[in-house]
Parts: structure tokens; C-alpha cells; sequence
């Protein structure tokens, strides 16, 4: 089979190389699948150069997840053959291959009529925005929503769930197109961070109100703000650092303005608290059907064009999420 691998960490420019190799064999609570389609995430890039959290040995396979059909289980997977999931990957044989392992643990089933660009948007992006707005945040209807990266991955799925769940979503990003996006998704305001007065914005937008929850995948300077204008107790939800700046929240200000910070670390509930992951996992679906939700597809890559796929990350062209197509 075909697979990417890294054989020396580094840039993934020179670090990967496309090869044959054999299928690997699935141990112990892993199962091989044959990949029809895989996000290309930022952390991908992280992996390749040895500044993820996870750092395989080489060499190895990047893409930490993916979807297919599962051809070959482990040692106690209970998996079907035959089956369409989504999962996690089991490095070293990651997903940026025609044939991965994947963490049987991880795992959710989708019916065979959902086309595999979808299901694998529906796993994590869907799942990561859920677990934080409704079982973190416990967002309700007619409250103010800020969604920051309003465009991304993960900002896409929160907005479009925020809508679904009748909150007010304000979205934040950095370019026009970027902006108009949120838009046609759903936010009913947008604020362009490059451009605009950010706080002053929130508070004529919700007239002094402030925001209920805010949806965090970016940190440093925008978390700052965001902060500032969160309203009685308002929830922050810190799910990501794009912007590379770890932010601080001085516990004073967290007590004077009786609000709560809570961390989103989805994957680690697949282990902790799989009932979240499966009652996320039935809403999200049924969303679907209903064509509450749709997944965003920036554009498809074939498996040959991994590089310039993590390339399009890096220079934060992408809106919504890059599907590889194996
Ligand atoms: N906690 C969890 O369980 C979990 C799960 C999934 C993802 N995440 C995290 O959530 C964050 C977003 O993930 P994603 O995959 O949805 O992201 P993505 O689609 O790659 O989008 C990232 C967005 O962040 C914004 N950004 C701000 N500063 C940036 C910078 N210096 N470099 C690049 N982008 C920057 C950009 O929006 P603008 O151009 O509009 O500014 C960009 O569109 C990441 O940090 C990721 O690790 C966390």
C-alpha cells in the first residue's frame, strides 16, 4: 500500500515521503481500516516535526485521524468487519496512507450512507464543538455565542451547532471571505480581528450584555479580550491555542466577574467518559439527517498532495476542513 512516512523529523516538506509498504497488522485494541477520507489538521504539521504531543518513533506515518472500513481487527475489538467508523489513529500507522490503524476505543459507527468526507468532519470537528458547548458550556437558547476562528475547523461546526441550539452566534476571523462565510453558516454578526475594535464590538452587539460562552480555539490576545466581555456568569471555553500564545486568567478577575473557565480536551473522553462521546455522537447525527448541520469541506486532496494540503494550513488559507481522499 501507499503510505507517507517520516523517517527524519522535521519540516513536512523534506521530512515525508510517499512509499510501498506492507499493511500493518492491528494489535491488541486496534483495527485496520482501508481509508476513504481523513481530516489534515494543523497538528499534523506538529507531528511531522517532533513538536506534537505524541511522538511516535520512526518511522512513522502522520494523519491522527481518519475513517474507512474496517478489513482486519485486533485482540479484543469488537468492531465488524465491513463496519464505516471514524477514529483516532494508531501511530505509528497513521491515516496519510491507503490503509491505517486506528485506536478501537476511539472509535463511532456511521450509517453506510454517509459519504466519508462527511463522517470524518462528524467525528472529532462535530464532536469537539459539541462536548464544549453543550456539556462544558451548557449553552442555551438566547445566548450570546462567540465563536473565535469563527472560520475554522472546529469554528465552523461550533457556530453551525450554536444556531442549532438557538443561541445568538457572533463569530470572529481575519479575512472577507472568511467573514462571509461565518455569515452564510449562521453567525448573525461577524468582526474581522485584523480590522476591528474586537471588545468594542461584543458590547455594542449585545448592547453592554455581554457573552455567555465563548468558543476558544485561538487564545493569546483574543482570549484577552473575550474575557473582558464575558457576561454574569459567562463560560469561557478553552479548546485550542491557534494562535500559539498560551493565555492567562487571573483568578481575581475570574471572581470578580463570576465566571467560569473549563477546559475542552475532547479525544481524552473517548477513554474518561464514553457515554458523552456516544450521546454526542446520536444529537450530531440526528442534526445531520435534519440538515441542521453541514459539514464544511474546504476541498478534497488526493493522498499525493498531502504536502500542499499541510501547506494551505500553514498559510491559514483553508476554510472549514481539508479532506483527504485516499
Ligand atoms: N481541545 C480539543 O479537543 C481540540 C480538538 C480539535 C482542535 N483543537 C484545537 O483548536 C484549534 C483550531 O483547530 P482547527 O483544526 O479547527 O483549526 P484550523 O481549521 O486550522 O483553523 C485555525 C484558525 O485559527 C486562526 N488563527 C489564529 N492565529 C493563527 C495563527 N497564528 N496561525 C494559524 N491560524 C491562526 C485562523 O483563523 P483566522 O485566519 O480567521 O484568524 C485559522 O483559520 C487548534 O489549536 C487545535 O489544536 C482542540
Amino acid at each position: 500500500m501507499k503510505a507517507w512516512r517520516i523517517h527524519e523529523k522535521g519540516h513536512y516538506t523534506q521530512a515525508l515521503a510517499l512509499e510501498d509498504i506492507p499493511a500493518p497488522e492491528p494489535g491488541p485494541g486496534e483495527a485496520r481500516i482501508r481509508v476513504h477520507a481523513g481530516t489534515v489538521n494543523f497538528a499534523d504539521i506538529l507531528l511531522c516535526n517532533g513538536s506534537y504531543q505524541d511522538r511516535p518513533p520512526v518511522p512513522f506515518t502522520p494523519g491522527l485521524e481518519t475513517s474507512g472500513i474496517v478489513e482486519a481487527v485486533g485482540p479484543g475489538v469488537d468492531l465488524e468487519l465491513g463496519d464505516h467508523i471514524a477514529s483516532m489513529s494508531a501511530l505509528p500507522a497513521g491515516g496519510f496512507a491507503e490503509q491505517a490503524l486506528v485506536r478501537a476505543h476511539a472509535a463511532v459507527s456511521f450509517p453506510r450512507h454517509v459519504p466519508f468526507a462527511d463522517v470524518t468532519i462528524l467525528y472529532s470537528t462535530y464532536q469537539t464543538a459539541h462536548v464544549a458547548l453543550h456539556h462544558r458550556g451548557r449553552l442555551r437558547a438566547g445566548e450570546w455565542l462567540l465563536v473565535l476562528a469563527g472560520a475554522s475547523g472546529v469554528g465552523s461546526a461550533a457556530i453551525q451547532l450554536g444556531v442549532a441550539a438557538g443561541a445568538r452566534v457572533i463569530a470572529t476571523a481575519g479575512s472577507p471571505a472568511k467573514l462571509d462565510f461565518c455569515r452564510k453558516i449562521g453567525a448573525s454578526h461577524v468582526i474581522d480581528h485584523r480590522r476591528e475594535d474586537v471588545g468594542q464590538r461584543l458590547a455594542e452587539i449585545t448592547e453592554g450584555h455581554g457573552i455567555d460562552v465563548v468558543f476558544d480555539p485561538v487564545g493569546g490576545q483574543l482570549t484577552n479580550i473575550a474575557r473582558r466581555r464575558l457576561a454574569w456568569e459567562g463560560r469561557h471555553l478553552v479548546v485550542g491555542f491557534a494562535a500559539g500564545q498560551i493565555p492567562d486568567f487571573p483568578a481575581n478577575h475570574v471572581l470578580v466577574k463570576n465566571y467560569t473557565v473549563l477546559g475542552v480536551h475532547w479525544s481524552a473522553y473517548t477513554r474518561h467518559d464514553r457515554a458523552t462521546v456516544d450521546a454526542a455522537h446520536r444529537h450530531i447525527l440526528d442534526l445531520y439527517e435534519r440538515g441542521q448541520i453541514r459539514p464544511v469541506v474546504a476541498r478534497t486532496v488526493a493522498l499525493g498532495a498531502v504536502p500542499q494540503a499541510l501547506s494551505a494550513l500553514e498559510n491559514r488559507d483553508v476554510i472549514g476542513r481539508l479532506v483527504l481522499v485516499a
